[in-house]
């Protein structure tokens, strides 16, 4: 008899030591909830990746990243300049990597982005006459977007062809195919795939001005019977800034125009800046004043942060019948590209793990808001 008890408190005992072991292989921190376990019934939840996540060279983050996100956007490696660096050189060899690293996780791809005015190839802006551009546009679209039906679960077929007035922005694109290129962009990628999700990406499009220019693109998509089923906000906020209004009105406008709304690239800027939105052409100058927290981010901004991001997730979930997904623009602090923009060489602290994947008072804070309703 006593040996039959201590045989069984030998096997409980044994069993505890599994779960907790495989436990900890799924989830670093062993105790840590999941974003996308807890925002399961809301939208998925997503992260912008690098070439070294996907590639599984980090193991930290390679044992977060399946275990919090549900869904994966590119940060780089599907933009034209990667993609297809010659006229007639593409270049697939990560985001084949991409695409297989978010099968084995069970990971949707957003694919970012087909047309964009930064980040191409330097022949792009050589191409002479209107005929040649044409072809390359149409040859871009369909050979990326074509390679990618069925394996993707979404394109952001165009990116950021507004200007903050809400007018379209004069682009390499605009200057040679007049200002249809988006609904014509939209119209090829139906054609070359036509299972995956399209959508229209833009910053500041929460805006009013930018908001109605937004609206009315998507309009002009629709009118032309083309294919649009979703607009993006890229969401890149300021800590104590929240444009929370106009980000309300936006779901609600957008929405209406039977598309799904997306928060696609979120991040809270934490550092002096004296714009707002992402034109990844801003610079500033980089000088001590503004980059005040190398040494640490202090416990009143570190609250302010969670603050933030809780009342964002708490108006994301009042909307999640109208949200299909919130994507935060990078894994963690260290990595994010706000370290580097507008001003070189900052340490800054945008989103809800820190240089070390320690989860932050601010995911603490998305968590219980996420787990409360
Ligand atoms: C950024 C990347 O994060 C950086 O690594 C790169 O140097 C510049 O682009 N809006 C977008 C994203 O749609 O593609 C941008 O990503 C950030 C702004």
């Amino acid at each position: 008899m006593q040996q039959k008890k201590l045989w069984l408190l030998a096997c409980s005992v044994t069993l505890l030591a599994i779960a907790c072991s495989s436990s900890k292989k799924n989830n670093p921190g062993g105790t840590i909830p999941s974003l996308k376990g807890v925002y399961k019934k809301d939208f998925t939840i997503g992260t912008a990746l690098n070439s070294t996540q996907i590639e599984e060279k980090d193991p930290q983050a390679a044992l977060l990243i399946p275990q919090q996100f549900n869904t994966a956007t590119p940060e780089n490696i599907m933009k034209a300049e990667i993609i297809h660096p010659q006229w007639d050189v593409y270049n697939f060899d990560m985001a084949d990597k991409m695409v297989a690293y978010c099968a084995k996780n069970n990971m949707l791809v957003n694919a970012h982005t087909l047309i964009w005015h930064s980040q191409l190839p330097p022949f792009v802006r050589q191409i002479q006459s209107v005929d040649s551009f044409r072809t390359f546009f149409t040859n871009h679209i369909k050979t990326v977007a074509g390679r990618y039906d069925g394996k993707v679960y979404s394109w952001d077929v165009v990116n950021e062809a507004l200007n903050e007035d809400g007018t379209l922005r004069k682009s390499v694109f605009s200057q040679k195919l007049g200002d249809d290129f988006v609904t014509e962009a939209f119209r090829l990628a139906q054609a070359a795939a036509p299972n995956t999700h399209l959508y229209y990406n833009d910053y500041n499009n929460e805006q009013p001005a930018k908001r109605a220019g937004c609206i009315a693109l998507i309009k002009k998509i629709q009118a032309a019977g083309v294919r649009i089923d979703g607009v993006g906000i890229q969401g890149h906020w300021h800590l104590g800034k929240l444009p929370l209004k106009e980000i309300e009105e936006s779901i609600e406008q957008y929405a209406a125009l039977g598309i799904k709304v997306m928060i696609t690239e979120l991040d809270i800027e934490v550092l002096p800046r004296n714009f707002q939105g992402a034109d990844v052409n801003q610079r500033m100058k980089a000088d001590p004043t503004m980059d005040p927290y190398k040494n640490g981010l202090p416990d009143s901004i570190q609250q302010k942060l969670a603050d933030d991001y809780r009342s964002l997730f708490k108006l994301f979930l009042k909307h999640k019948d109208k949200i299909a997904r919130v994507t935060f623009w990078g894994v963690n602090d260290g990595q994010s590209w706000l370290n580097g923009w507008p001003v070189p060489g900052r340490t800054n602290y945008p989103l809800l793990f820190d240089r070390n994947f320690k989860p932050k008072p601010a995911f603490d804070a998305v968590i219980a808001i996420g787990k409360k309703q």
